[in-house]
C-alpha cells in the first residue's frame, strides 16, 4: 500500500508489435527514495499483505521463516528486491508458485521472475529463509531488530530492523497488513502486533496466531518471545493484550487496566483510537534503552512510566495510523508523543502544558540543542536527539497559541482522521494548519522547524 514514493512507471514508447515491448520491463530500484536510508524499501511494487510463519528457539538461536508477500507491480518489472539482511540465508523463492531466481547481496535479496510481471498485475511471492538472526547497530549507536534477551528477544525495528529477520519492503511508506504464525518452545510466549487468533501447544512447543487488519509500516512490527504472563481482557471497551516478562510480574500488576485513561483522554483530543486492539508488551530489557510505538501493542525495555506509556500510546495516532513519507520528517511523531506526554500530566494534575513548554525553553540560547532544527535533523544519526522531541513539542505549543485551542485541537483531530493508516509530511502539516486557523503560518514554521537558534516567543 505505498503512497507517495512509487516511482512512477516510465512511459516507454516503443515500436508496435516488435520483442522492444516485452523488454519495457525494468528492475525495480533497490530503494524507495529516502536520503537517510538509501536502500531501505525498494521500487517497482507495492506490498499488500505479509503471512509470516516463524519458527524461533532462543536455545540455538535459530530462526526459520516463511514470509508469503502478496503486492502489486506498479511499473513492468524485470525484476525486484526484497529487503533482507544476508546472513539470513535464503533457500527457496518462489513468484505465483512457480520457482524464481535470487540472490542476496548487503541487505537486498533480488527476485528475478521466470517471465516479466506487468505494470498493475498483482502478484504472490513465498520466500523461505533461515539463520541466526542479528540485529543492527544504528547510525546513533543504539540496537535495532532481533535483540536477544536472557529468555528471548526484543524484537524493535524502528529505523531499520525489520529486514534483520523478515524479507520485505521496508520503507515506512509501503503499510500492510499482517498475519504472524509463530512457534516457540512451549515455555515462551511469542507476542506480535493486532489480534491474538489462537494459541496451541503440542507436544513442547506452541503456536501463536496474530493478526494486524489495520495497514502497518514494518518498523512497527513487532514479534517479541519470553516468558511472558500473557494477558487478553477487555478494558473500558478496549481490547488490551499485555505480555509482561515475569521477572517485572509484580510491578506490573494493574498494566493492562492503565491503558483505557490515556486512551479515552487521546480520544477525546485526537478522535477515535485506531486500532482494533491495544495493549503492551513490558520485557526485562536494559541493555536497550528505549521503548517502541510498536502498532497497537508498544514494546518496553522495563514496566513504563506513566509518561512514557502515554507518549507510545499517543504514536499509535501520531506514527502509526498517521505516518511520516521521509525519516527526515520524524518530528511528526516524536514532537506531536511528547506533546502529548505534556497533555497527559497536565491531565493528571502533575505538571501544566505551558510549564512543560517553559522547562524546555529555558535552555540557554547558546546551547547546542538549538542548532538543530526539528524538521530536518541533518541525518539518520539525530533522528531520536531532543530537538526532534522536545522542540517539535514547543513547534505544536507555540502552533496553539498562535492559533487558539479550538483551531489547535481541529487541526491535531483533521490530521489524524485524513491520514489515517497513510502517510503525510511537514509540508501538508504546514498546509493543514494554515487551512484550519485561516492564518499565514509561515514565520511560525520557518522559526520553530526550519531554522537553527532559539526561536524569540
Ligand atoms: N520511537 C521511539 C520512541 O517512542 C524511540 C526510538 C526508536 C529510539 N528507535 C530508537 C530511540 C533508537 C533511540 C534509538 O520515542
Ligand atoms: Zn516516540
Amino acid at each position: 500500500m505505498k503512497r507517495l514514493l512509487a516511482l512512477a512507471a516510465a512511459a516507454f514508447i516503443s515500436l508496435p508489435l516488435t520483442p522492444a515491448i516485452a523488454q519495457e520491463a525494468q528492475p525495480g530500484t533497490p530503494g524507495a527514495g529516502d536520503p537517510y536510508f538509501p536502500d531501505q524499501g525498494n521500487g517497482g511494487y507495492d506490498a499488500g499483505h505479509y503471512d509470516l510463519t516463524l519458527g524461533y528457539d532462543p536455545g540455538p538461536d535459530r530462526l526459520a521463516g516463511v514470509a508469503r508477500i502478496s503486492a502489486r507491480a506498479t511499473q513492468a518489472l524485470s525484476r525486484f528486491d526484497l529487503d533482507l539482511v544476508s546472513t539470513l540465508s535464503v533457500r527457496s523463492v518462489t513468484l505465483d508458485g512457480r520457482p524464481a531466481t535470487f540472490s542476496q547481496s548487503g541487505s537486498e535479496l533480488v527476485i528475478t521472475p521466470r517471465s516479466t510481471l506487468p505494470a498493475g498485475r498483482d502478484f504472490s511471492v513465498i520466500v523461505q529463509y533461515d539463520g541466526k538472526p542479528e540485529h543492527v547497530v544504528d547510525p546513533d549507536g543504539s540496537m535495532d531488530g532481533w535483540i536477544r534477551t536472557n529468555d528471548g528477544v526484543f524484537n524493535a525495528n524502528e529505523p531499520q530492523g525489520a529486514m534483520t529477520w523478515y524479507p520485505g519492503n521496508h520503507h515506512m511508506t509501503d503499510k500492510a497488513t499482517y498475519r504472524f504464525t509463530v512457534t516457540v518452545p512451549r515455555s515462551r510466549v511469542a507476542v506480535a502486533n493486532g489480534d491474538l487468533v489462537s494459541k496451541v501447544t503440542k507436544d513442547e512447543r506452541t503456536t501463536y496466531v496474530w493478526n494486524s487488519r489495520e495497514p502497518m509500516a514494518s518498523y512497527l512490527v513487532t514479534v517479541s518471545i519470553g516468558k511472558f504472563q500473557l494477558t487478553d481482557t477487555r478494558v473500558g471497551g478496549y481490547r488490551v493484550i499485555t505480555a509482561v516478562d515475569s521477572k517485572l510480574a509484580d510491578s506490573a500488576k494493574n498494566f493492562a487496566e492503565r491503558h483505557a485513561p490515556v486512551l479515552d483522554y487521546f480520544s477525546s483530543l485526537f478522535g477515535p483510537y485506531p486500532f482494533s486492539s491495544t495493549g503492551g508488551i513490558a520485557d526485562d530489557a536494559p541493555e536497550v534503552g528505549y521503548a517502541l510505538e510498536s502498532q497497537s501493542r508498544p514494546i518496553y525495555p522495563h514496566v513504563p512510566s506513566e509518561s512514557l506509556l502515554a507518549h507510545e500510546l499517543a504514536h499509535q495516532w501520531f506514527g502509526d495510523s498517521v505516518t511520516p513519507t521521509l525519516w527526515r520528517d520524524i518530528w511528526l511523531n516524536e514532537g506531536f508523543a511528547t506533546y502529548a506526554q505534556w497533555l497527559w500530566a497536565d491531565k493528571q494534575g502533575t505538571r501544566t502544558v505551558q510549564s512543560s513548554f517553559d522547562a524546555a525553553y529555558a535552555r540557554a540560547a547558546d546551547d547546542e540543542f538549538w542548532q538543530t532544527p526539528p524538521a530536518d535533523p541533518g541525518g539518520p544519526a539525530n533522528l531520536f536527539h531532543d530537538p526532534v522531541y522536545d522542540r517539535g513539542a514547543m513547534t505544536l505549543h507555540a502552533l496553539r497559541r498562535t492559533v487558539g485551542d479550538e483551531s489547535f485541537f481541529k487541526i491535531l483531530r483533521t490530521w489524524a482522521s485524513e491520514h489515517k493508516y497513510g502517510n503525510a509530511d511537514t509540508a501538508a502539516f504546514i498546509a493543514l494548519s494554515e487551512r484550519v486557523s485561516g492564518k499565514q503560518l509561515d514565520a511560525l514554521f520557518d522559526a520553530w522547524l526550519f531554522k537553527p537558534g532559539k526561536p524569540s516567543l
